[in-house]
């Protein structure tokens, strides 16, 4: 049995990957900013303050903790919110982890779109960061969490889209197509990387299980936009005839947000095959199909 500290576990891939890992057997301790129940641990990386009862027994730390990027639009103010609250938290976590005899694995989310956007190739581990914000934000994180290798090995997932429809974008993806509202953004041929929360939470076990080190694209696969809306509007089994959403309605509404949405990015996920992974959900079709399912 693996003792695990999840920070940001109460959230969409937290709740999935500690059920993941519970079932396997090992013990699971949120680190939560409101804990509501046992197995939550408090604290508050901006207060610097952090309840430590059970700090000695952690095996693992996976770093899952950061304000949500898609839930307000960027202004200067959220901008520093949503680097802070990850980069900040991250070096308060390595000041814990001095209570953390035990410590053996630090693994860390991290976002695709950290290459900038538009380029015809599928990027890879080995391409370098973009410039434009969310390629910042990406390049300060990854170097916290990098900061880790003085105390143990360090792994740094680059998550795309997760599919799940209990929260982030595809679930407000769906609830739009629930009301008819079905159509492609921007011109809809750009590409959209995405990976089924399955995958995901396994992806991150196999390279606990293996101590893996270094970042992966942790993504699936990707298909242009208009045929992500359409096959998500099949699988609900609702109307997709709307003309396209254009981009400057977009840019309008959601401001520098909106490129998560318009801009196109296709990524390899070789190196994570390479290492023994395999994948589960072949095409977004199959991964919808068990979204949909009404038990999931
Ligand atoms: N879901 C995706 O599609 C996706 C894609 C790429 C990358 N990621 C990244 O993967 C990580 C987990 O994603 P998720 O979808 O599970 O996110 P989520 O549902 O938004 O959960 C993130 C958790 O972070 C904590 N948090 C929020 N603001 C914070 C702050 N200011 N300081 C410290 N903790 C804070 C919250 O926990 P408490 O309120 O309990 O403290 C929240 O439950 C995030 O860093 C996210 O950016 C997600």
């Amino acid at each position: 049995m693996t003792t695990f500290l999840i920070s940001g576990g109460r959230g969409l891939i937290g709740k999935s990957l500690s059920k993941m890992l519970k079932i396997q057997g090992h013990k699971v301790y949120k680190l939560t900013r409101r804990p509501k129940r046992k197995g939550h641990i408090y604290w508050d990386p901006e207060k610097q303050s952090i309840e430590g009862k059970h700090l000695h027994e952690i095996d693992v730390i996976i770093n899952l903790a950061g304000a949500n990027i898609g839930e307000k639009k960027w202004s200067n103010k959220r901008k520093v919110e949503l680097v802070n609250s990850r980069v900040n938290s991250i070096h308060f976590l390595k000041k814990c982890a001095v209570n953390m005899p035990e410590l053996k694995y630090f693994i860390s989310a991290s976002g695709i779109n950290c290459y900038g956007y538009n380029s015809p190739q599928e990027m890879t581990e080995k391409d370098s960061y973009g410039d434009d914000f969310l390629s910042t934000l990406v390049k300060e994180w990854e170097t916290a969490s990098h900061s880790f290798e003085d105390i143990c090995p360090v792994g740094i997932l680059r998550i795309a889209m997760v599919v799940d429809k209990r929260g982030g974008a595809l679930d407000k993806i769906m609830k739009t197509i629930k009301f008819g509202l079905g159509s492609p953004l921007g011109d809809g041929q750009q590409y959209v990387p995405w990976v089924h929360i399955k995958d995901l939470c396994r992806m991150f076990v196999h390279c606990i299980e293996h101590k893996k080190e270094g970042v992966f694209n942790a993504a699936n696969g990707y298909l242009s936009n208009k045929e992500f809306m359409k096959t998500i509007s099949k699988k609900m089994k609702k109307p997709f005839f709307l003309p396209a959403v254009p981009r400057r309605v977009l840019s309008l509404v959601l401001g520098e947000m909106s490129t998560m949405l318009t801009e196109s990015l296709k990524v390899s996920n070789d190196k994570i095959k390479k290492t023994g992974f395999t994948f589960t959900h072949q095409d977004f079709d199959a991964a919808m199909a068990e979204v949909v399912k009404k038990d999931h």
